[in-house]
């Protein structure tokens, strides 16, 4: 019988399709990423592995393991996994596309409102006692309405990104090929990533950490920015540099920022931790029921199939 190992414990639906699949399965019980030492003795005798975002897959993880044949990402950012070590080993990778698009993307617009009208601040400030009534320039934020979004990587998320932005009233400003459909949605308006620096009043990131993407945003691109502007990150850590961003937030070279993901998760830069115009979320983009569900039956059927000699539905190598 085939062995598939899970770094972490997935929604309790995942049981059912666990079940249809007549794999052998060993799970990682505890409530925390897989340590290090503990996986490379558990891909030993794997055929098929499901691996969270916060496994790093590299080359001698592969090595260790003779016999697997499919790694399935329990996301749909692929970094963590070398895909050309994985290439030149044939195994085959698959991920979650589509199923967290509306998650991530309503996550994302969370951020946005939280940063501009300051409501992990304005919370903290009444839990302190210090709401002693209603004042005409209490916790003044940004409206949306008529503003400029820009979005950085109109692929699904930031599409969607987009449509709602529209829906708020905002101009659209997106990269980096023309998308026919976006610009009939949302009056959207291809920009080379300086406009849309330049000019957005809320710039939210959502490429895939490649090498080419990392760092992206340093403190040239920040003061590119308007002093107005909201930084909005939940695509990952490494895009932004977290030094730069909590200085440029500090002598407010932008106005505030949302992050749900950070360059070394899951610390967080200490000099982001003490500032106020910012807002702070655990990686939780895809944490819906919905999604989370979905993505456990997508890397469960991915896995079975590749296992069972047919092909899987989201193959990324
Ligand atoms: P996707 O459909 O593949 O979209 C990514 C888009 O980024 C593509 O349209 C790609 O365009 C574009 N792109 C890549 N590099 C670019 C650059 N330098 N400048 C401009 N555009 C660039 O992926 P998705 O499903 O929307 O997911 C996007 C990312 O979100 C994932 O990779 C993941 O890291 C992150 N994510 C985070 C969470 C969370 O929990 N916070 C949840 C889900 C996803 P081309 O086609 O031109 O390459
Ligand atoms: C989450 O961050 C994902 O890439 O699915
Ligand atoms: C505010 O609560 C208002 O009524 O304007």
């Amino acid at each position: 019988m085939k062995t598939l190992y899970i770094t972490q414990k997935l929604p309790a639906a995942a049981d059912i399709w666990l079940q249809k699949t007549a794999l052998d399965r060993e799970i990682f019980p505890e409530p925390h990423p897989i340590p290090r030492e503990i996986l490379l003795q558990k891909i030993k005798m794997a055929d098929g592995l499901i691996c969270m975002l916060s496994d790093a897959i590299d080359a001698d993880l592969m090595d260790a393991a003779p016999k697997l044949k499919v790694i399935c990402n329990y996301a749909v950012g692929t970094n963590n996994i070398d895909l050309e070590a994985a290439r030149a080993r044939n195994i085959i990778v698959c991920n979650t596309p589509g199923v967290l698009t509306h998650a991530t993307a309503e996550l994302t617009w969370a951020l946005i409102l939280a940063a501009a009208r300051r409501l992990t601040e304005s919370e903290r400030f009444l839990r302190a006692g210090k709401f002693i009534g209603w004042q005409p320039t209490l916790l003044i934020g940004t409206e949306l309405f008529g503003k400029t979004l820009g979005i950085i990587g109109s692929g699904r998320i930031g599409q969607r990104v987009a449509q709602i932005g529209h829906a708020f009233g905002m101009e659209i400003l997106y990269s980096r090929s023309r998308n026919p459909d976006l610009e009939k949605a949302c009056n959207a308006k291809l920009s080379e990533f300086g406009d849309i620096l330049k000019n957005s009043d809320i710039i939210s990131l959502h490429v895939p950490l490649t090498p080419e993407n990392k760092r992206l945003i340093t403190m040239r691109e920040l003061k590119m920015m308007k002093s107005s502007a909201i930084l909005i990150n939940t695509a990952r850590g490494p895009i932004v540099n977290e030094a730069d961003l909590a200085t440029a937030l500090q002598q407010k070279i932008i106005a505030a920022a949302g992050l749900d993901v950070f360059e070394k998760e899951p610390l967080v830069h200490p000099g982001l931790l003490a500032l106020e115009n910012l807002v702070l979320l655990p990686h939780i983009g895809s944490a819906t029921e919905r999604a989370r569900n979905a993505m456990a039956k997508m890397v469960i059927e991915d896995a079975a199939a590749v296992l069972n000699g047919q092909s899987p539905k989201n193959r990324v190598v």
